[in-house]
């Protein structure tokens, strides 16, 4: 949020999705005094109002908006005022049934529901433009109106659409990329393989469902099209935004989730005048403050800085196979880890809890049980924490470690036909983020393009694609001094997707010493044994290959399996710098040992020295002041040597801070 249009709500905003239009206007007067009473000080509206927004075609009707937004300022709330653009009314798929999306099957989706729309439909792009303008030019002046909030959660329900439309505008963008060369789009795609020599651009399709497994290069260059595509409609939308409301900044929901990975957000990040982030938890997710933490870091990486929590949940949701509800305590370390990991801005999905519609089960601010109840006793006390948690606002975090993400190499990694089906980049990058958050180490996400002389530890868990000048930004790193580690099946491929040949891990082979020439993917009932410099009883499970040393020295080696006796783990020396190859993956204790070797070799600090287990410390620096995060996940509480003033009770503290039992302290650290 270093944005020249910075958020002009002071402090942490504090709010969420807030949908009147759902209620009776009696109930609206409750609403503003209740979020008065919980702090609200910023709610995001007109999500989904297009159908009152817009009437009929070109007709529109903004005397209820006209009422809320004036509601909202009268309260002194801010709105983050949305384009209604994720859910076209009925009358729209009546008179353009073409814009509705075709799945890889060729089964049209209907409409009834969110996001039914064809992102490449012309009619959809006409129309979505006439409402986000229509509103911009209405409200660009309205004292209430704080940020733009373009569209919702791009591609959640519609990220590919296979119609004859979409096909053409692929057809488009391969043109542009390939330069309108057939025969570089040829050569880039392998079409010699299988037949697939295309001698006219009209007889590229997309990857619609067939026999066989599709080419593989079309299929990523079909997820960089899909990405590119909605990306688009993002900025068509943020231009007219702008045109009429040039200070008024915009932001669009990101989803950094397990479970999504249809854009490139290093791509989107730059468009936007604040990054934004819609967090859930899995409900099977045995340890998801980690994915809170990864996704948070993140989430600061692509916005260069402060950032903003668009949606969570005050406790389940309702689209998980069973929704598990928060324990006491839970959503407040929640939200203050987001907070911790950056951002400037904490939300919900949504205000007030619904009684119809596909949403009625999902937990909200003001919950179906209304103030008498546990969630609505949080929510007001969170209000609390974040107005005393103002001067946190623009302070950012400093890594000296970094994590390679990159959604190419995640979309080619999950491509089918790998040697095995069972390899997950975000479960892979989560791997080694784990140990690193259990020993309180800072970590930045970095494109393989990035700067990274600024760290001295650089890993790349998964980089299965990586092109040539990112093979040697990496290379180059641990050769002027740094330290690097990689982990298996990485640089095996281009940006085309084509094998590196001569021995794997491809582009890696000379940084990190090492020559395999042959993979040996694990089954998922494998489990071998792991000798060397690694703690008694390490084993490792997904992935093994054979490796020769070509520099390296071996630090661990495969104990038992079809590999028995060949280098595992490896460790390099190129020119001043130290190159870690991990050609399998250890189980987490062994993973942390090796971890916890890396780092100190490369001479990485955690936040804190010695953080208890189950403490997660964070620091964010500011302009006068640093600010200590400490979160106490084990539910013992903590005390944790510090100086300053505890923000949240207001309290000096002199030698030493006390982390209450499940609680959180924020520790103001004078520069
Ligand atoms: C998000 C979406 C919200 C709401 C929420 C429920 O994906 O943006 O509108 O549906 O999920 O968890």
């Amino acid at each position: 949020m270093t944005s020249t249009r910075p958020l002009r709500v002071p402090g942490i905003a504090y709010g969420g999705d807030y949908n009147p239009e759902q209620w009776p206007e009696e109930v609206w007067a409750e609403d503003m005094r209740l979020m008065r009473e919980a702090g609200v000080t910023m709610v995001n509206v007109g999500i989904f109002s297009w159908a009152l927004l817009e009437p009929s075609e070109g007709v529109h009707d903004f005397t209820r908006m006209d009422r809320i937004l004036d509601l909202l300022h009268a309260n002194g709330i801010a709105a983050d005022l949305a384009t209604p653009t994720a859910a076209p009314p009925a009358w729209f798929f009546r008179a353009h049934p073409e814009a509705l999306p075709v799945d890889k099957d060729g089964r049209t989706l209907w409409y009834g529901s969110r996001q039914t729309f064809c992102p490449s439909s012309p009619a959809y792009r006409r129309a979505a433009l006439r409402i986000a303008d229509a509103l911009a030019q209405r409200y660009a002046d309205h004292p209430a109106v704080a940020m733009w909030h373009v569209h919702n959660e791009y591609g959640c329900h519609n990220a590919a659409c296979y119609c004859d439309t979409s096909a053409a505008a692929f057809r488009s963008w391969l043109r542009a990329r390939y330069a309108e060369d057939l025969d570089a789009l040829n050569n880039a795609w392998g079409t010699t393989f299988w037949s697939q020599w295309y001698y006219d651009w009209d007889e590229i399709l997309p990857p619609r469902a067939t026999g066989a497994p599709p080419n593989p290069t079309q299929q990523l260059d079909w997820r960089r099209f899909c990405s590119d595509e909605l990306l688009a409609l993002c900025t068509a939308e943020r231009d007219v935004l702008r045109q009429a409301a040039p200070r008024i900044p915009a932001t669009t929901n990101f989803m950094v989730l397990r479970t999504f990975d249809a854009l490139d957000y290093w791509r989107w990040a730059p468009e936007l005048d604040i990054v934004s982030n819609d967090h859930y938890l899995m409900s099977d997710d045995p340890e998801s403050d980690i994915d809170i933490a990864l996704s948070g870091d993140l989430m600061r990486s692509l916005a260069g800085g402060p950032w903003f929590l668009m949606e969570h949940s005050t406790g389940a949701v309702n689209w998980q196979p069973v929704n598990r509800a928060k324990v006491p305590g839970e959503m407040r370390r929640n939200a203050l880890a987001h907070v911790a990991r950056g951002a400037d801005g904490i939300s919900f999905f949504q205000w007030r809890a619904a009684k119809a519609g596909a949403e009625q089960w999902h937990s909200a601010m003001l919950p179906h049980a209304g103030t008498d109840s546990r969630i609505w006793q949080d929510v007001v006390h969170l209000g609390a924490d974040l107005k005393a948690l103002a001067e946190v606002r623009g302070s950012t975090a400093a890594a000296q470690v970094a994590i390679l993400w990159n959604w190419d190499a995640r979309w080619a990694l999950e491509l089918p036909s790998q040697p095995s089906g069972e390899l997950r980049f975000q479960d892979l990058v989560r791997d080694w983020y784990t140990p690193l958050w259990r020993a309180g180490v800072a970590v930045d996400f970095v494109r393989p393009d990035a700067d990274l002389d600024r760290y001295r530890l650089v890993l790349a868990p998964s980089l299965y694609l990586v092109d040539d000048a990112g093979a040697a930004n990496l290379a180059g790193f641990a050769e002027r001094g740094g330290t690097l580690a990689v982990g298996f099946h990485s640089g095996a491929v281009d940006q085309n997707c084509h094998v590196r040949p001569g021995g794997y891990p491809g582009a890696f082979r000379d940084i990190l010493g090492v020559r395999a020439d042959e993979l040996f993917p694990l089954l998922p009932s494998q489990t071998l044994q792991l000798a060397g410099q690694v703690p008694a009883g390490a084993t490792a499970t997904l992935w093994s290959e054979r490796i020769q040393l070509t520099g390296a020295e071996p630090v661990a080696s495969f104990a038992d399996g079809p590999l028995v006796g060949a280098p595992a783990v490896t460790r390099h020396t190129p020119a001043s710098g130290t190159a870690w190859y991990l050609a399998t993956r250890p189980d987490p204790a062994t993973l942390a040992a090796l971890m916890d070797r890396i780092c100190q070799e490369a001479g990485v600090q955690p936040v804190i020295d010695s953080s208890p287990d189950g403490l997660e410390a964070v620091r964010r620096s500011g302009t006068d002041a640093d600010y200590l995060f400490l979160i106490d996940h084990a539910g013992t509480g903590a005390q944790v040597p510090a100086t300053g003033v505890e923000l949240l009770t207001g309290k000096p503290v002199n030698e030493s801070v006390t982390v209450p039992a499940g609680g959180v302290a924020v520790v103001r650290e004078p520069h």
